[in-house]
């Protein structure tokens, strides 16, 4: 079986669970890795099994769980799990563990293993917010930064204790992508991207519009699949029902000019641009402010062009590497050229548009000066990868 990211191999995970009252979402953490196509090893601490049992994280990871240093004939488990993990992640880890991984102390099987590692380690904090601040804890947490560890969080919310500030752990599906993000190439770190995604919606009145069936998935899987890579992400949005990848800026707009406006403040500190929005050619000439009433007569609405965002920024004087979009219902080829030249763009990414919209699979076809790329069909997550890192290097290549 293929796993993550279609590598032969799957990925293996060390989870492990320290005492806190976190401990419960990490039932949640593991179901959503197997998902992903994880295999996950729990290992808990004895604090961990007093908020959550060992057999929970059993059954969920479908392995016995590590619980002491004994547990193998050889007394050799710290070395050996933490040598057959691909990363080793701790959530929730408390103040105690962090302070204990800053320090190197191995006095139990998760510390010890932590230390014996020669694999990525990633900590997701979770404590009051006291504890957080506590000049003792922050040291702890810059320690573990300059020791190349990843600090995932906290967040700030409502705290178990009643109180409200910073220390909640990130939630699960949060630290999975985190963990997703850990694992892919960063083809494109300090590389500032902008993006638009999404419908644009126009108004009619005060409470009707005109937009369109662009669900934003596509959009929202290349952001997050760029800042993966290790971009820096804004993402100019129409209104969608989703939520925004971890670590990306989302900009939310409504109308075209709205997302025109939005997009030109930041083009001139992009380093790529890529127009995956549907944003609508033309708008109401004189929007009513109430809602309009209806009557007998026939009813013209007056349309006027909207500015294109896409054809506007490639055509500054210093352009950001652009990459453009087209949903076509027919001739997806030599609309998809005719569009990529009329335009003045180094890449255009095309599809039927029937296949796509509001989908969760796609197939694109990515057109640039060297004929046209068929991508496999596939999610639109993994889509976005394999785009993003086409896009890496064509960027790349321009800039030589
Ligand atoms: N685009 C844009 N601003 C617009 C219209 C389109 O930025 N006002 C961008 C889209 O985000 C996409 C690309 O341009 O990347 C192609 O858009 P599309 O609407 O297919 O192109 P059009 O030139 O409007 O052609 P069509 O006649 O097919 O509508």
């Amino acid at each position: 079986m293929r796993g993550i990211m279609g590598q032969a191999r799957r990925k293996r995970i060390l989870l492990g669970i320290t005492g806190g009252i976190a401990a419960y979402k990490a039932a949640e953490l593991v179901r959503l890795l197997v998902k992903q196509g994880f295999e996950v090893q729990v290992a808990m601490t004895e604090a961990a099994t007093q908020f959550i049992t060992p057999t929970t994280m059993q059954a969920l990871s479908g392995q016995p769980v590590l619980l002491n240093q004994w547990q193998d004939e050889a007394g050799m488990t710290h070395i050996h799990s933490s040598r057959a993990a691909d990363a080793i992640v701790i959530a929730p880890a408390t103040a105690d563990f962090i302070a204990k991984l800053a320090h190197g102390m191995a006095d139990d099987l998760l510390s010890a293993l932590c230390l014996a590692r020669d694999c990525p380690l990633l900590v997701a904090p979770a404590m009051n917010k006291q504890m957080w601040s506590n000049p003792a804890t922050q040291r702890n947490v810059q320690q573990l930064a300059a020791d190349g560890i990843a600090v995932l969080g906290p967040a700030c919310g409502s705290q178990a204790c009643g109180e409200e500030g910073m220390g909640r752990m990130l939630e699960p599906a949060e630290l999975a992508d985190e963990i997703v993000a850990s694992f892919q190439p960063k083809l494109l770190t300090g590389i500032k991207l902008l993006m638009t995604a999404g419908p644009t919606y126009e108004a009619i009145d005060a409470v009707r519009g005109i937009t369109n069936r662009s669900s934003g998935k596509m959009g929202y899987a290349i952001a997050q699949a760029a800042r993966e890579m290790g971009a820096q992400v804004t993402l100019v949005s129409g209104p969608v029902a989703l939520t925004t990848p971890v670590g990306v800026e989302r900009i939310s707009v409504n109308s075209a000019q709205e997302m025109y406006d939005a997009v030109n403040r930041r083009a001139g500190d992009a380093d790529i641009f890529i127009g995956v929005a549907a944003v609508a050619d033309y708008r109401v000439a004189h929007p009513a402010e109430q809602k309009i009433k209806k009557s007998a007569a026939p009813m013209t609405l007056e349309l006027v062009a909207n500015p294109d965002i896409l054809a506007d920024i490639a055509s500054l004087p210093n352009p950001p590497f652009c990459v453009g979009f087209a949903a076509e219902s027919e001739r997806l080829a030599e609309y998809a050229e005719q569009k990529r030249r009329a335009k003045k763009l180094p890449l255009l990414v095309g599809n039927l548009a029937q296949q796509a919209i509001g989908s969760d699979d796609n197939e694109l076809i990515l057109f640039d000066d060297n004929g046209n790329h068929p991508l496999p069909r596939a999610d639109k997550l993994t889509l976005a990868r394999l785009l993003m890192q086409h896009i890496a290097q064509r960027y790349k290549g321009a800039k030589l």
